[in-house]
């Protein structure tokens, strides 16, 4: 497996992506950078539509992306977007990424240097996998036991 890259340089490649956003609609801008397990880079940015429910997050574009062009095991993801706290993937790019990517890093990074990390799997605990079985076990963790009535 190849080496991971910097941390501080998937960020870069999060802001640069960033800087190509197209969000007239909100202007909020969004970059993100998604590391294959091989140390392949890919990024995306936020592409709003005049018909505000057809936009697509940062997070789906690079994630698209990698799967087109061929890319399936992924190690970590950074997204950074114009805000002064740290942005998290929405609940939509949480589903898909849990389905393509399975349980990854996730990092956050403001632009001002702050910096938050989670498992995929704390930030969607409890996902739907349909009919086609989990990539990712989808069993509680242990300590969130049901207590008998
Ligand atoms: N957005 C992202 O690109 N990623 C997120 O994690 C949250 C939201 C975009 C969608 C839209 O273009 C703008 O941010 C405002 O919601």
């Amino acid at each position: 497996m190849a080496e991971p890259n910097a941390i501080a340089d998937l960020i870069r490649a999060a802001a640069e992506a960033r800087t190509r956003a197209h969000a007239p609609y909100s202007t909020f801008l969004v970059g993100a950078a998604l590391e294959t397990a091989s140390g392949t880079v890919v990024t995306g940015c936020n592409v709003e539509s005049a018909s505000y429910g057809l936009t697509i997050c940062a997070e789906r574009v690079a994630l698209t992306r990698a799967i087109a062009d061929g890319h399936r095991e992924f190690r970590r993801l950074v997204v950074t977007a114009v805000s002064a706290d740290p942005t998290p993937p929405c609940g939509a790019c949480r589903q898909l990424l849990w389905e393509l990517a399975g349980d990854i890093d996730v990092i956050l990074a403001s632009p001002d240097g702050e910096r938050v990390r989670y498992r995929l799997s704390q930030l969607l605990p409890v996902p739907f996998v349909g009919g086609l079985g989990a990539r990712v076990a989808t069993r509680p963790p242990a300590r969130r036991r049901r207590r008998p009535d």
